[in-house]
Formats: C-alpha cells, structure tokens, sequence
C-alpha cells in the first residue's frame, strides 16, 4: 500500500488488529511499573477501588469521545478538529496533544530503555546485585542508558515506518498475547510462594478510611495516562476505523482490557513483594530495584525477572509506538510529508530531547525547573508532571469540545453509527461529557496546579 495519506488513507486490517493496537497503546508502564506503586502507595485495594470508578464514569467516556472525533474527523489530532470544526481554534487541543506527545515519549522512551536494559541485567548479573543502589548507579551514569534509550527509540521508529497494518497492528496481535500470558504465569509464580496472602488481602480489603482528596486525584491522573487519553492518540487510532465499527463496544472492550491488565499486574508484584516481606509503598523503584530481589528468592528467579524485564518492554514498546503515531499522522496528513520522514526526523528529535531527560538523573542533575505545585524538578521527573497537567487539560478540552462545539446532534450519531447502536448508555455518556467529566478534570488541574488543596 501506498503509505501517503493523500493516495488511500491507510486503515486497520480488521477489528481485533484496532483493538489490539488500542489497547497496546493503553497498556503500557502506566500499568505494569506505574499503577501497582502508586496502589503500593495510597492504600491498595482502596485506591484500586476509586481507580476503577474513575475508569468506569470518566476514563471509558472520554476514550468514546476520541474515537468519535477520530473516526468523524478521518484525520490526525490536530487535522479531525480542523475538519469538524472549521475555522475555530479548537484545532489547538490536537495541536496541544501533539506536543504532549513530544513531552511523554522523550521521558517514556529513556524508561523503555531500562527496560531493555534489565531484561540483559538479569541473566547477565546475580539478581542479589539489583540493588536500588545499583539501579541508581545505573540510571544516573552518563552513557549506558542513553545507549539503551537509543535501542528503545529506533525499534519504535522502525515498527512505526512499516505502518498501520504492516507494523502497528501486526506487532501489537503478536505482543499483546504475549503480555498477557507472561502476567499469568507471573501470578501463579507469586501467589504459590509462602506468605503471599497477605499480598491478597492487601489487593482485595479495601480500607475505604484511607480513601482522600489525594487518592481520587491520583487514580484519576493514572487513569488519564494509562488509558492513553487527553493527547489525541484514540483520536489518531480513531481515525483509521472504519464507518461500520461499533465505537461504544471498542471503547469498553479497550478500557477493560487496560484496566484488567493493571489489577495483572498488581496481582503479580504484590503477593510476592508481601511473601519476600517488602515494604509495598516502595515507590519509583519498585520494580527495578525490589523486584530483583523478590526474583532472586524463587527458584528459576533470573529467569523470571528476564520475561518480566521483557513483558515490560513489550508494553513499553506497544504504547511508544502510539504516542510516534501520533506526531507522524498529523506530519503525514496536513503537511504531505512521508511517513518514513516523519517517523525519523521525529523520533530523532525526541531521541535527543531524551538524551537530555536521561542526563537530568545524572550529570545534568543540578538544572531543576520549577513546577507549580511540585516545586523544582529536575528535566525527567518535570516532563512528568507536565504530563499529567497536559493530559488533563487535553481531555477537558475534548470534552467542552463535543458537548458545546461539535454538539450532542452530531456526535451521537457518530457514536451510534447513526442510531444502529443505541441504549440507555447515549444520555448518560452526554451527562458525563457536558457536566460531571469537565467539573472532575477540572478540579484535577486546579489540584494539579496547587491552586486548590
Ligand atoms: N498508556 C500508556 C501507559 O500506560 O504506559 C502511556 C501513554 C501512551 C500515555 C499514549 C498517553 C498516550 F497518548
């Protein structure tokens, strides 16, 4: 096929291959590393329980909401807001995504890179010397995880050059499986090991006393970020859809596929962590450096912390390619360029503005910028939390954007396929995208900001 979007724009395959590569987007670190820490952090099964309300009433309305615009708009982020609203400014929120993705893949992309990193790490180093000071040591040297950094950036450049179906669609059909088998057989490793119920327990008793501002605010953020939401990726993906696809049913099967994989995930660290008697509240470096140390107390350990290091970089990988997806589409649809051009000059770029994330752990440590509300930072963890506010803002305008813009008319129809899929589930979707999702985005930022404690 001709990869220039001016001759035939290109399109999924078929339904499984969007859903595989949707949900690929969605699952990623977010769920594997990011979720069970921040779980780990506020309280367990009660921060998994407003994590799963705020997937259900907010998360699954705004992914309906991006495939809507998408497939309406036929075109990348920025190009699908031009042609449903023509001549406003609303294409700024797709422009706002594009640049959002520039901001996540240059800090994703040096997280990747670990991740390939510790695949060779645990079977070339004993599992004993997977230490957190080891993994310091190793995230803040200047040129070894800039290295992998780079391995990571040009695999996702290549999946990306060979295309929608030929790349994005056939790698996620083949990975995604993959994530999932390896998490079962994670669980089963885990939850036989002595000691391990109270690794249960702590997923499944939720102790509602522990639920606060601060929790709802961040499973709200975790469900933004892992849902793949607020930066016109399901916009992009979206676009690709064909008229006959159902949306509301892609929409649900997609967000329970990432929602499932991340309780996996909780359920394959966790009743280890607990069983080896660590601390779960062990934040950033749960995974890299305290599960090495859980491997390294199961038979065949350095054999599993290897398929683990590897699932993740799976997923990794997976939702990278989306967020490249993202920036090539919009340079491939409004300015003509090749998507091999676009895939190269982008990634390159991102590559670069990477080297320097990696650098802020290290050599480049004392440059901070200052965030509002989280203080000075250095570049990495800044990029971070310019995410979540940009993801945020992205996903308030999406909604503002189809309940007052495009109007309900208009976008029920898409979303119905013009009344064929309809159900008591079209008013309540309209009620959360006019009224409950801005009020409760719109908190987030203002907490966010900490203009609003
Ligand atoms: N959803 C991905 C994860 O959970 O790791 C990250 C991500 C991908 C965020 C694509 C945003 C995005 F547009």
């Amino acid at each position: 096929m001709e990869n220039n979007g001016s001759v035939q724009r290109e399109s999924w395959g078929s339904k499984i291959g969007f859903i595989f590569a949707a949900a690929g987007s969605a699952i990623g670190l977010g769920n594997i590393w990011r979720f069970p820490y921040l779980a780990g952090e506020n309280g367990g099964a009660a921060f998994i329980f407003v994590y799963l309300l705020a997937v259900l009433f907010i998360g699954l309305s705004v992914m309906l909401a991006e495939f809507a615009i998408g497939r309406a708009g036929g075109l990348d982020a920025i190009g699908s807001f031009k042609k449903l609203a023509p001549g406003t400014p609303w294409w700024i929120t797709g422009a706002l995504g594009v640049f959002s993705a520039f901001v996540i893949l240059s800090f994703y992309g040096v997280v990747g890179g670990w991740t390939i990193a510790y695949t060779f790490k645990s079977v070339s180093t004993p599992l004993t010397n997977l230490t957190m000071e080891s993994f310091v040591n190793f995230i803040t040297n200047p040129l070894q995880p800039i290295l992998w950094q780079v391995v990571f950036m040009a695999l996702t450049i290549i999946i990306v050059i060979l295309g929608i179906q030929g790349g994005i669609e056939k790698w996620s059909k083949v990975l995604m499986p993959v994530i999932f088998i390896i998490l079962l057989l994670l669980i089963i490793r885990g939850v036989t090991l002595p000691g391990s119920s109270a690794g249960l327990k702590f997923l499944l008793n939720p102790d509602f006393s522990k639920i606060n501002g601060s929790v709802i605010l961040s499973a709200l953020g975790q469900a933004f970020f892992s849902l793949s939401l607020g930066m016109g990726t399901m916009i992009t993906y979206g676009s690709y859809l064909s008229k006959k696809e159902n949306l509301p049913s892609s929409a649900l099967t997609v967000a329970s596929l990432d929602t499932l994989i991340a309780i996996l995930a909780g359920f394959a660290i966790f009743p280890a962590l607990f069983a080896v008697g660590m601390d779960p509240a062990g934040g950033a470096g749960l995974v890299f450096a305290t599960l090495p140390s859980v491997f390294d107390k199961m038979p065949l350990g350095a054999l599993f912390a290897a398929i683990f290091f590897i699932l993740l970089c799976f997923a990794a990988l997976t939702s990278s390619i989306s967020i490249l997806e993202c920036v090539v589409a919009y340079l491939k649809d409004q300015l003509g360029w090749s998507r091999k051009n676009a895939a190269i000059v982008v990634g390159t770029l991102i590559t670069l503005i990477g080297v320097a994330c990696s650098l802020s752990n290290g050599l480049w440590s004392d440059f901070t910028i200052v965030f509002p509300g989280k203080g000075a930072l250095n570049l990495m963890d800044f990029l971070g939390a310019l995410t979540d506010f940009l993801l945020s803002v992205g996903g308030l305008l999406i909604c503002l954007f189809v309940a007052y813009v495009w109007k309900f008319n208009k976008a029920n129809a898409e979303v119905t396929n013009n009344g064929q899929f309809t159900g008591v589930w079209v008013p309540i979707w309209n009620f959360i995208v006019k009224i409950v999702a801005p009020i409760v985005i719109g908190f987030v930022i203002l907490n966010g900001l900490g203009i609003i404690g």
